[in-house]
């Protein structure tokens, strides 16, 4: 069952009292007042005062009067030129706890994508260089926006554009075929094949001859050679599965790995097509698009020796994607500091006259740093990913034994919360934000947290599991539910933000803003515990009852399915 649009009715309404207007206008003119004590909506007279030749206020005054009566409403009074309506709390109770009671897991789900795909890329860390704490949040925010698109009913496909191309593959051949052991990549991938890379560039300063090694090597790599080509894939397949233990531990998952190398043999074509719109320019043997007319600096699309670059992987990227996938949107969750590239890049697909690249949009964010200071791979001090997640789990392990936490398995809930911690953390602030990553504040039981939000929502389910067959009745029979007991304040504030999830999904998505649902979500438990607090649910009365598990279910739900956008596990007890 769908929701009622109240605010459609009250125009249609309002319509059969005003002249010429139209319904959709007065829907449009419809005010959320800022306090609840003034009224769910507000309708300003001001317009009406010239059409129907009325002072605005004696409007208000007559509109009120004749809408009064409507069972839709509790009370329509008139404030100077504002007819201010209350609706009826009894009636819009029973219309959120009924539409959560049919839907469950399905609340705030919809099909406004049905038939559109979208293609979310994210995370896209590259082989043989630590998976670090930068990454978690292209990663997060990632996963969020491509639960929330598929949630709206899109057709979505994950892409990690991995980056495993370029000349560093070159070195590290070299290097491995000089002081390389197969053991040790084995045993450590990442860490064994960043210090080949390391060593590598110590010895090139000594021996320059070793930089026209690497050189030939990685030309061989892109003409196929069986041996570069080997161990290439090697070096892939073990950074690829160190990759995927913390894409297991998120619980993260991919459709396409197709990274840079897969657009190897695209390129010709890429710079076929650049010169046929006339945009390639040859500067010192390079070649590059000029952009300085658009207040860009130019980009080299092929270097001196004729190797492509990463800008030119994502020309052919994008092309390949709208002729293989035929998207409806394309998006790149990538950092800000790439902001210049994907100007560039967005640049030069309008030039070249493709009209979907209005399509493609770079999700920019800000960056993350650590307490004891920023994060820096240069200067070695690499946080891994993997070793964050690892110790969230572990933090969260003693707080669950030392709480004494209601818990089946103390495994499984450390891992939950811990990493649910994380996630939450990710996506509480606006994602363009910079934040500082503090193991105070992601943990904290009590603040505006991923913990905080799954107690609250465990509390919730042990409120109907005390409830025990009155909140199965409840549920079963949502429909005969007297919500006139669910018309005091903190019962009404509850269900008004339950009422409110599915819109703010949308704005999630129309934003790439996965923090409008983490706010949400937290608004959702803050107003539920104010709830539990002050009213009490499992009274003797058994239609009081009922009605209170049954708001306390749709609560419960709404944080549960938003939890789920944010990609995060919700525990059932704790
Ligand atoms: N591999 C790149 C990096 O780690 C990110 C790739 C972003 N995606 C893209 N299509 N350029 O910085």
């Amino acid at each position: 069952m769908a929701m009622t649009d109240f605010k459609t009715q009250i125009a249609e309404l309002l319509s059969q009292q005003v002249e010429g207007l139209t319904r959709e206008e007065i829907r449009a003119m419809l005010e959320i007042p800022p306090e609840m004590s003034m009224g769910d909506y507000a309708f300003p007279c001001f317009r009406l005062a010239k059409l129907m030749r009325k002072a605005p206020n004696q409007i208000a005054k007559s509109i009120a009067e004749s809408l009064g009566n409507q069972a839709l409403f509790d009370k329509v009074e008139p404030v100077n030129a504002y007819v201010n309506m209350f609706l009826s709390r009894s009636l819009f109770m029973k219309d959120v706890v009924l539409a959560v009671a049919e839907t469950g897991e399905d609340y705030g789900r919809s099909q406004v994508g049905r038939g559109r795909k979208v293609l979310v890329e994210y995370s896209s860390p590259n082989i043989a260089k630590p998976f670090h704490i930068g990454h978690i949040r292209t990663t997060v925010i990632g996963n969020s926006i491509y639960k929330i698109y598929d949630f709206l009913g899109y057709d979505t496909v994950r892409i990690n554009h991995l980056g495993d191309y370029g000349t560093q593959f070159g070195k590290m051949i070299v290097a491995y075929r000089r002081w390389g052991n197969r053991e040790d990549v084995q045993r450590e991938p990442i860490k064994t094949l960043l210090s080949y890379y390391t060593k590598f560039h110590e010895e090139a300063e000594k021996d320059p001859s070793l930089d026209d090694e690497a050189r030939a090597a990685f030309t061989a790599l892109e003409n196929g050679a069986e041996e570069e080509l080997a161990l290439w894939q090697w070096f892939r397949d073990e950074s690829l599965k160190e990759f995927s233990r913390v894409y297991q531990i998120l619980g993260i998952e991919f459709d396409s790995f197709a990274g840079e190398s897969f657009y190897s043999d695209k390129m010709p074509r890429v710079v076929e097509l650049l010169k046929e719109k006339a945009l390639l320019q040859e500067s010192e043997g390079a070649r590059i698009v000029d952009l300085t007319p658009y207040g860009l600096t130019a980009a080299l699309i092929t270097k001196k020796d004729g190797s492509t670059l990463y800008i030119t992987r994502d020309i052919a990227a994008a092309i390949y994607r709208k002729e293989h996938y035929d998207f409806y949107k394309n998006l790149y969750v990538v950092g800000s500091q790439q902001n210049l590239h994907f100007q560039q890049w967005i640049k030069i697909l309008e030039l070249m006259g493709f009209d979907w690249a209005a399509d493609c949009v770079h999700i920019g964010f800000g960056m993350v740093s650590l307490e004891d200071g920023t994060l820096s791979t240069r200067q070695g001090r690499v946080v891994f990913l993997e070793e964050v997640l690892r110790r969230a789990v572990e933090k969260t392990r003693e707080i669950i034994l030392e709480k004494n936490v209601n818990t089946d398995s103390v495994d499984v809930t450390a891992r939950q919360v811990g990493i649910g911690a994380v996630i939450f953390n990710e996506l509480s602030n606006s994602r363009i934000k910079d934040y500082v990553f503090s193991w105070d504040k992601v943990l904290n039981f009590d603040g505006e947290t991923g913990p905080y939000v799954q107690y609250t929502h465990a509390r919730a389910g042990s409120v109907l599991r005390n409830g025990g067959q009155a909140a199965e009745q409840a549920l079963a029979a949502a429909g005969q539910a007297d919500t006139s007991f669910l018309t005091d304040d903190d019962a009404y504030e509850l269900g008004r933000l339950i009422y409110r999830f599915p819109e703010v999904i949308l704005e999630a998505a129309e934003k790439y803003e996965p923090s409008m649902i983490t706010r949400h979500v937290v608004d959702v438990a803050q107003s539920f515990n104010r709830f539990y607090h002050n009213q009490h649910i499992l009274v003797e009365d058994e239609a009081e009852k009922q009605a209170r598990l049954l708001l306390t279910y749709a609560a419960k739900q709404t944080i549960k399915n938003g939890l789920k956008l944010l990609g995060m596990e919700v525990p059932e007890r704790m």
